[in-house]
């Protein structure tokens, strides 16, 4: 059996948390491929909510191996305080992988995302500042500290002697901050290399061993499309690959392996953090489905930006991704609008464009064009099966199908795991 991806078809936060956990009865490995504790992952089970970070979300199903893999970055403190959160309410980690190739994220990567953020003034991301944007650049700059040199005293002070000997610079000199000295981050950190090695491994050796084994493979994506350093909102995006080649060069799986790319994609569009949105709604309806949706972060606790769906950010999701389906979410959310605007197309400049524009300056002036369609009252979230869906939330799904340019294949009406009903056979 192969390979599958799950990724984010918006600016994240669509339900891929819980995604990945009802995936989780049908996969043997669940594997995070890129990002960080940036990423928060909410899964309700039962009366239980489980609020993940840097944890793939299949570490919840007793039968799936997860596994972080080589692309993403690590902040060991969190992830050992999330391993413990998660013993302390019963759940079993031990089956847990971490790539020895896995960045890790230092106390001077989370000053410096901050700092610089700072200094940015209006112009900042709004990064989560978790310190992902700087350890990614030391990564690209072959100035990084990966999970294995935890295990080398040595390399690991040269290493962050190195780092330190520039970054300090920069802290005291041009952001007027405290040097950080190398020997407070080295005794941190080689404190973590007993409690993590039980953990490491060869991941994409155990991976390719397990898929000609004919285990199957979820792979996990943290953020979203539009948040992909290359194909999405530039700058104003995350600093790995959410998008589906991400998963390849994050878990080193190789691309013919991968027969299922899933997206998840909101009946609604929410952002965090600053940048181009153009269905944005500043008015009592944003407010509105922040208020019904819930739509506050699961990693920093701030309001999430709230707007109406957006077709060409999902037909863009299929394009770049290769979507084979979607899990559409929160549809539940939409109940008791008498009218649901849809956006199908931009205008920009007087122009009518179908497609997302590859220009920055053009996608900021890109102004929504709706068609409207007709809402429901009816209470959807026991709704199990297609068919006992209103009419009209039957008609939206199907419009949005037509629009997005792949099946789909499940829809969310409610955050628990059984609030799911699933088309065209989802699991
Ligand atoms: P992720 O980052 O993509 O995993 O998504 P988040 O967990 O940050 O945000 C999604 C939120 O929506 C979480 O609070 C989920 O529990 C919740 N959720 C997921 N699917 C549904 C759904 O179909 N309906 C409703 N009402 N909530 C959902
Ligand atoms: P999940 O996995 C929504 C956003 C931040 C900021 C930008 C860069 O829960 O969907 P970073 O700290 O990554 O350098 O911030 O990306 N961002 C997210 N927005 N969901 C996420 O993750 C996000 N992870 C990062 O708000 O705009
Ligand atoms: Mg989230």
């Amino acid at each position: 059996m192969p390979a599958l991806v799950l990724v984010g078809a918006q600016w994240g936060d669509e339900g891929k948390g819980k995604a990945t956990d009802l995936l989780g009865g049908s996969v043997d490995y669940v594997v995070r491929y890129q990002g960080g504790n940036n990423a928060g992952h909410t899964v309700v089970i039962g009366d239980q909510k489980y609020a993940l970070h840097l944890l793939p979300s299949g570490i919840l199903s007793p039968n799936v191996t997860p596994v972080i893999g080589n692309g993403v970055v690590i902040d060991p403190g969190v992830l050992l305080s999330e391993l413990n959160g998660l013993n302390e309410r019963g759940i079993d980690t031990s089956k847990l992988l971490i790539s020895g190739n896995a960045h890790l994220i230092t106390p001077y990567h989370r000053t410096l995302d901050k700092v610089t953020e700072r200094f940015l003034g209006k112009r900042r991301i709004g990064t989560t500042g978790r310190g992902i944007g700087p350890t990614y650049a030391d990564k690209i700059n072959r100035v990084g500290i990966r999970v294995q040199d935890l295990f080398d005293e040595s390399i690991l002070r040269q290493k962050i002697e190195a780092a330190l000997h520039d970054k300090n610079q920069l802290l005291v000199k041009l952001y007027n901050r405290r040097a950080i000295p190398a020997d407070l981050v080295l005794e941190e950190y080689l404190g973590y290399a007993d409690k993590i090695k039980p953990f490491l491994a060869d991941t994409t050796l155990v991976l390719d061993e397990a898929l000609k084994a004919g285990k199957v493979v979820l792979l996990e994506g943290g953020q979203g499309t539009l948040l992909d350093v290359d194909h999405g909102t530039y700058p104003f995006v995350t600093s790995s690959n959410p998008t589906s080649g991400g998963a390849c060069t994050g878990s080193g799986i190789g691309p013919t392996k991968i027969d299922r790319v899933i997206g998840i994609l909101k009946a609604y569009t929410t952002r965090v953090g600053s940048g181009p949105f153009p269905t944005e709604l500043l008015d009592e309806d944003g407010e509105a489905l922040r208020r019904i949706g819930g739509e506050r972060g699961v990693t920093t606790g701030r309001d999430r930006r709230c707007g109406w769906f957006d077709a060409v950010i999902a037909r863009y999701a299929t394009r770049v991704n290769g979507l084979t389906d979607f899990f559409l979410t929160k549809l539940d959310v939409l109940t008791g609008w008498e009218q649901i605007p849809v956006c199908v197309a931009y205008e920009i400049d007087g122009r009518r464009v179908e497609e997302l524009p590859y220009n920055q300056s053009d996608f900021h002036h890109a102004k929504p064009v709706y068609e409207t369609l007709p809402g429901w009252s009816e209470d959807i979230s026991g709704a199990k099966t297609f068919a006992e869906l209103p009419k009209n939330a039957q008609a939206y799904v199907k419009a949005l199908e037509e629009m997005s340019g792949a099946p789909i294949s499940a829809i969310g009406v409610g955050p628990g795991r059984d609030e799911t009903i699933q088309i065209n056979s989802f699991l």
